[in-house]
């Protein structure tokens, strides 16, 4: 059964930046494959990672939830809509060497989503059993998690940056895990951006007062931002970066089995 490690925090703190580093760092120590998930509609987990994406599941479901209401369905004659469903999730697997990428996309909120809902968490439920690691990179309203779409999770690490407000915003987001009964093991937070990776005592306040369980601190660095603006993949940040040796650190202490 896999392990599910979930990347969660409000909007733009650098959530997609370290998940996409956290896989990379599983897949250089041996423990993949990894089933990475973008679980965000406005997904870019790619763009880090440096891969193309050819079709999200949410492209997906739409074809298959239009098809009902379609006279000429794309589903072959012969075939069930589960057996179509399960193809194409399938086919909509980005396959890397140590990991396979997995695009949640949107969906248009047209016609009845709740079969091929369905369909959907039962296809990730049969993905636990053929990944040790699942990591999945969240929007900030945590949507897939809070409405049961990805079955479980055992880490959850929260990200925020310096500002009170972002802590508070993980608190929250704490507050909402342990209310959907799924008792990850661990509930870590990462404050990303530190100027020169040093906490100012505002933000240490605010995490004792929110209850966090703080697991690390990551540099503020101009090169990541950089590498962004240029369309370069995070992932090819050279391996001495300060971002990249802090995110190696706290992953390390966070002893993933
Ligand atoms: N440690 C860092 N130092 C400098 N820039 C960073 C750092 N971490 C992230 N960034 C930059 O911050 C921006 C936002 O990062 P990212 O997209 O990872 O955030 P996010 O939380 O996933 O955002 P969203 O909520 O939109 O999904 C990007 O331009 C990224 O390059
Ligand atoms: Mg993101």
């Amino acid at each position: 059964m896999a392990h599910t490690i979930a990347v969660a925090g409000k909007g733009g703190v650098g959530k997609t930046t370290l998940c996409g580093l956290l896989i990379q760092y599983l897949c250089e120590q041996g423990k993949g494959p990894i089933l990475a998930v973008d679980a965000d509609a406005n997904s870019n987990l790619n763009e880090v990672l440096g891969v193309e994406v050819e079709t999200t599941l949410g492209e997906i479901r739409e074809e298959i939830a239009q098809s009902e209401m379609n006279s000429n369905s794309p589903i072959p004659s012969g075939m069930t809509k589960a057996d179509y469903a399960e193809f194409k999730f399938n086919s909509a697997l980005v396959e890397e060497d140590d990991y396979d990428l997995l695009v949640m996309g949107r969906t248009q909120g047209k016609g009845c989503y709740c079969y091929v809902n369905g369909l959907l968490q039962a296809q990730l439920a049969k993905f636990q059993n053929s990944y040790p690691y699942i990591v999945v990179d969240n929007e900030a309203g945590m949507e897939h998690i809070s409405r049961g779409v990805l079955p479980s999770m055992q880490t959850a690490i929260l990200v925020s940056d310096c500002s009170r407000r972002g802590v508070q915003a993980v608190g929250r987001i704490a507050k909402l895990i342990d209310e959907c009964s799924m008792h990850p093991s661990t509930v870590g937070l990462i404050i990303n951006r530190a100027p020169n990776g040093e906490l100012n005592e505002g933000t240490r306040e605010e995490i004792e007062k929110q209850g966090l369980n703080l697991l690390g601190v990551v540099p503020q660095d101009e090169t990541v931002f950089q590498y962004d603006c240029d369309g370069k993949p995070t992932v090819d940040l050279p391996e001495d970066s300060p971002v990249r040796a802090a995110l190696r650190q706290i992953v390390d202490k966070l002893n993933l089995q």
